[in-house]
């Protein structure tokens, strides 16, 4: 029996299947994003990943995508504060969301900051907004804004990772929502098994990233593919030199060079509070290389993955992943 929130959330974005194909730089090239919307789940748009590295113009490659599906699709929003580190970056983003707005997209996943003023705006266009939160206090703050549905961020997932388990935080988040509110499980899953045991948790669905980066249609090296395949969970480990926060990657020499943790003046940077905003931008400047390089040259091996790596044994297209699931 389907439950009250799978069933808003199969409304809210007009996908089939409660699978969504979460936002990621690399990995969100349009061909994914459009053949996970096609096969009956639902694909969100990374915007950075699809300007920066796969190098299309955003308001094309919105519309490459809709050449390529007729089905819906997302598009993930970061939500900066506008001081002067960020005031550029939070500009972007706010065009982003206008842009696809203007473009028909139907939802809107937003990241970090308030989303009040853009659950406002996208109401009034009849655009639907989720909200990625990884802990109860944020997740009763943007429950309070308005937003339709919240992606519960946990410690399983790859790219910039939670702190809680799947388990946990639903445990802490149910009570502040009504029954049929949709809460989606992030992080760790790659098996019907596992979203079935999450719907009994009572999560309406899953976005999964690292089971969408193995698949025919992600524009990441063969070598990137095949390690996702080959890695156990032992593998997967945090790393704060990255980003500043803690982000989940498999474990390789490249990575593992040099310890996994900042030292200790730039753990110092992070710490205080004139400098962390700085210190955080210019640490993921340098990411962001990385990953671009990682997603073309199979021996850059700075490779993002979370703990669903255990279920995933073999390349496949998206519509064979998305159909195990229905
Ligand atoms: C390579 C990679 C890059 C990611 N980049 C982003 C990102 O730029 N923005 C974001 O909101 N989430 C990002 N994520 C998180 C995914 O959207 C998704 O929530 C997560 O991958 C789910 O966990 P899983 O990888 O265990 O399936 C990334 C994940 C991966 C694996």
């Amino acid at each position: 029996m389907i439950s009250a929130s799978t069933k808003r959330f199969l409304k809210d974005t007009g996908s089939r299947v409660p699978i969504v194909c979460g936002p990621m730089y690399p990995g969100s090239n349009p061909e994914l994003v459009a053949a996970v919307s096609e096969a009956g789940g639902f694909g969100v748009v990374q915007p950075i990943a699809l300007t920066r590295l796969y190098g299309h113009d955003y308001r094309e490659g919105l519309r490459l995508i809709k050449t390529l599906t007729d089905r819906p699709f997302g598009v993930n929003i970061t939500i900066l504060p506008k001081t002067a580190a960020s005031a550029k970056y939070a500009k972007m983003n706010e065009d982003f969301a206008d842009i696809a707005i203007e473009e028909g997209v139907p939802f809107l996943l937003t990241s970090l900051g308030k989303p009040n003023d853009i659950v406002e705006k996208a109401h009034a266009n009849g655009v639907k907004v989720y909200h990625d939160v990884h802990n109860a206090k944020l997740a009763g703050r943007a429950y309070e804004a308005g937003v339709d549905g919240l992606n519960l961020l946990n410690n399983g997932m790859g790219g910039q990772t939670g702190a809680y388990t799947a388990e946990e935080i639903i445990t802490a988040v149910k009570p502040l929502v009504p029954e049929d509110f949709p809460l989606m499980c992030a992080g760790g899953v790659s098996t019907p098994d596992q979203l079935k045991h999450l719907q009994d948790l009572g999560y309406a669905g899953a976005q999964l990233g690292t089971r969408f980066l193995a698949t025919h249609e992600a524009k990441i090296t063969d070598a990137y593919k095949e390690a996702i395949v080959k890695a156990s969970s032992s593998d997967i480990v945090w790393t704060n030199k990255m980003a500043g926060t803690n982000s989940s990657v498999i474990n390789t020499p490249m990575v593992s060079e040099g310890g996994l943790r900042t030292n200790a003046f730039v753990s110092f940077l992070l710490r205080t509070p004139a400098t962390k905003a700085l210190t955080r931008l210019y640490l993921l400047q340098g990411a962001l290389e990385k990953y671009d390089q990682a997603a073309f040259d199979p021996d850059v091996q700075y490779w993002q993955a979370g703990k669903g790596v255990d279920g995933i044994s073999n390349i496949l297209t998206c519509k064979e992943v998305i159909s195990q699931f229905e």
